[in-house]
């Protein structure tokens, strides 16, 4: 796991530069997209690099981390319509490049298992973005989520809607209570992990996430288990971190051929 700790727009070049460099490899790229506000300025770059410097999507696909069940289909704040304004919508994804599973399916079962099985037959996600709850959730894995879990329903915790409730006029009652989410062993078998994390409030997350036992209290903590994980958090994400000195340092000191 490694973890860098700098401003919001050095890591935010980080992770888009990680994406833009599959990208560029010539081969079809997947990639895993969270929501929430920690990615957003990745999205913004990526756009930005799309627009201005000729970054392709075109051969790449696209699976949406979680979705809310229940929402209705032109509610703003369904994940899929929140992907496709804050990224799919705004570069050159082939239409039905970018998968969501869908929270408004009649047989939730049977859709999990088809979005598993759309994840398989892509070829696996390359470059998973992912940020972190206030209470170490990835995706929606909730605290005591199993490590071998699967795409599946998952009730959100009451931290969870309430961190979420600002996406909803800050009323917490019209916050959904189930969602669908990719599962930890989902986001397991990424290639690559990258996970963003900016301010004070997500401290502890990130202490437990780097740090921690492992221990399905701290779902985010299965990611110590994962050989390539990219942990890009600014200093107050990083208040809380032991050895946020040996990280600094490590950064510094690290071969420039390494990339992410
Ligand atoms: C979003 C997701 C969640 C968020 C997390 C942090 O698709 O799966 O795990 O990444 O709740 O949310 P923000 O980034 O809004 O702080």
């Amino acid at each position: 796991m490694e973890v860098v700790i700098a401003s919001t727009d050095v890591l935010t070049g980080l992770a888009a530069g990680a994406v833009e460099a599959l990208l560029r490899s010539g081969r079809p790229v997947v990639l895993g997209l969270a929501t929430g506000s920690s990615p957003l300025a990745v999205y913004d770059e990526l756009a930005r690099r799309h627009r201005e410097e000729g970054l392709s999507f075109a051969a790449a696909r696209g699976f949406t981390l979680d979705e809310y069940v229940g929402l209705p289909a032109d509610h703003p704040e369904r994940y899929r319509t929140v992907i496709e304004k804050e990224i799919a919508g705004r570069v050159d994804f082939q239409p039905g490049a970018v998968r969501g599973p869908d929270g408004l399916a009649a047989d939730i079962p049977a859709e999990c298992s088809s979005y598993e099985e759309a994840i398989r037959h892509s070829g696996g996600i390359d470059l998973q973005i992912l940020g972190i709850g206030t209470d170490g959730h990835i995706g929606f894995n909730e605290p005591g989520s199993s490590f071998a879990s699967r795409t599946r329903i998952k009730t959100l915790t009451e931290q969870t809607r309430r961190d979420n409730a600002r996406f909803f006029d800050g009323d917490l009652e019209s916050v959904p209570r189930h969602c669908l989410t990719q599962g930890l062993g989902t986001i397991m078998d990424a290639r690559h992990v990258v996970l963003l994390a900016s301010g004070t409030a997500k401290a502890e997350a990130v202490h437990h996430l780097v740090e921690g036992p492992v221990s399905a209290l701290w779902p985010g903590t299965i990611l110590q288990h994962h050989p390539h994980v990219t942990v890009l958090v600014d200093p107050a994400a990083a208040s809380r971190l032991q050895l946020a000195d040996y990280y600094r340092e490590t950064y510094a000191a690290k071969p420039a051929w390494q990339g992410l």
